[in-house]
């Protein structure tokens, strides 16, 4: 058999420094532990608009569909703020999701022991914390339609419309209760159903889809409320569903509740290819931090933890996964902290190339 097949889009920005890291740790695992990955690499994003004049070029887009799994870095920049939406860097990232059909979005917040301390809440508000977020990814706002800036009168108005059908709702339930059956079967459904028909049509869906899964314990919230119990008690929460844009701020707000932007993957996941492998993308939640790229100073721990979801949920691999996320938490245990996680007394600062090597140097250790 030959081996699984990864894209690897390093894109803008801090993205090829952090990727570099992850090629550290997937040849690692090809010599140490035989998982073998045929590797390609392209670009996406601004690095692609600069080649091609377009974010994702359509080659690009044609190899993504068939590979086992896309690992992306980060996309955008402030040299492509004034082009033309249509050829903005996040057009690319959005252009795959849409035509991948990732509709699942897994966004974990955990929180790693030794950065408890970090997180602007209280220690004992987010020491231990294991959350999931499963964000719509693939319609709502970011994709109903009509949209755009259209002239009406004397003045022009903005349109985007919130829209998901009965099916799209029920395909991301269902990845949720799924994902809460293999965890704490606990899981919370969040959109505005006070003040949005798309709510109603949701929490109906949600609730339909439910019945299926009777162990599961389905709670239902506005959103904005969880915002609010996201931040007071974040450890009432095992998986959370929600649309795509509410599920675009909760998960920031999640994130942060870790302590850094820095250290949260996310997988995207779409239907069984004919393999049985998802369609999937994995990259980390943070952006492209232009201010600190090519400084050393990016962490590359979530695009890292990104290659260990993609372990878990496209090959198969789950211990081999456990063993690069206990890798990690073992660095930070001895104090390595990159620039982002700086501030407590007594932590080790070290560049994003010396936080990959004393990654990789952990999985050595760990056999
Ligand atoms: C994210 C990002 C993207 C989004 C941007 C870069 C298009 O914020 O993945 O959360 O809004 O989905
Ligand atoms: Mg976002």
């Amino acid at each position: 058999m030959s081996n699984p097949s990864l894209l690897i889009l390093p894109g803008d920005g801090i993205g090829p420094e952090v990727m570099a890291e992850v090629s550290k740790v997937i040849d690692w695992f090809g010599a140490k532990r035989d998982l073998n990955f045929d590797v390609s690499e392209d670009l996406v994003g601004g690095c692609a608009y600069d080649k091609h004049g377009a974010p994702l070029h359509d080659d690009t887009m044609a190899k993504a569909q068939e590979v086992d799994a896309v690992l992306l870095g980060a996309v955008g920049g402030p040299k492509y703020d004034d082009l033309d939406f249509s050829v903005k860097p996040e057009r690319g990232l959005l252009r795959l999701r849409k035509e991948m059909d990732l509709f699942a979005n897994l966004r974990p917040a955990q929180c790693f022991d030794a950065l408890a301390d970090f997180s602007s809440l209280k220690k004992d508000v987010v020491a231990g914390l294991d959350i999931m977020i499963v964000r719509e990814l693939t319609s709502g706002v970011y994709f109903g339609e009509p949209r755009g800036i259209f002239e009406e009168g004397n003045e022009r108005v903005g349109i985007n419309t919130q829209r998901y059908t009965e099916s799209e709702i029920d395909r991301v339930a269902r990845a949720a209760f799924e994902l809460a059956m293999k965890r704490n079967r606990k899981l919370c459904s969040m959109e505005k159903a006070n003040v949005m028909e798309s709510g109603i049509l949701w929490r109906e869906v949600v609730t339909e889809v439910g019945k299926d899964y009777p162990d599961v314990e389905l709670s239902h919230m506005y959103a904005d409320a969880g915002a609010m119990q996201l931040t007071r008690w974040p450890k009432q929460f095992d998986v959370i569903v929600t649309d795509n844009l509410f599920g675009d701020l909760l998960s920031d707000l999640a994130a942060m509740l870790t302590g850094s932007l820095g250290m949260l993957p996310s997988a995207s996941l779409g239907a069984p290819m004919e393999n049985g492998r998802p369609k999937a993308l994995y990259e980390p939640v943070h952006g492209s931090a232009p201010d600190i790229a090519g400084q050393g100073k990016a962490n590359p721990i979530a695009c890292i933890l990104s290659f260990a979801m993609a372990l878990r949920y496209s090959f198969g691999a789950g211990e081999e996964a456990a063993r690069l996320e206990q890798a990690v938490n073992a660095v930070l245990a001895d104090g390595l902290r990159t620039a982002d996680l700086l501030g407590e007394e007594g932590v080790k600062p070290v560049s994003t190339t010396e936080m990959g090597d004393a990654i990789v140097a952990k999985l050595e250790e760990s056999l």
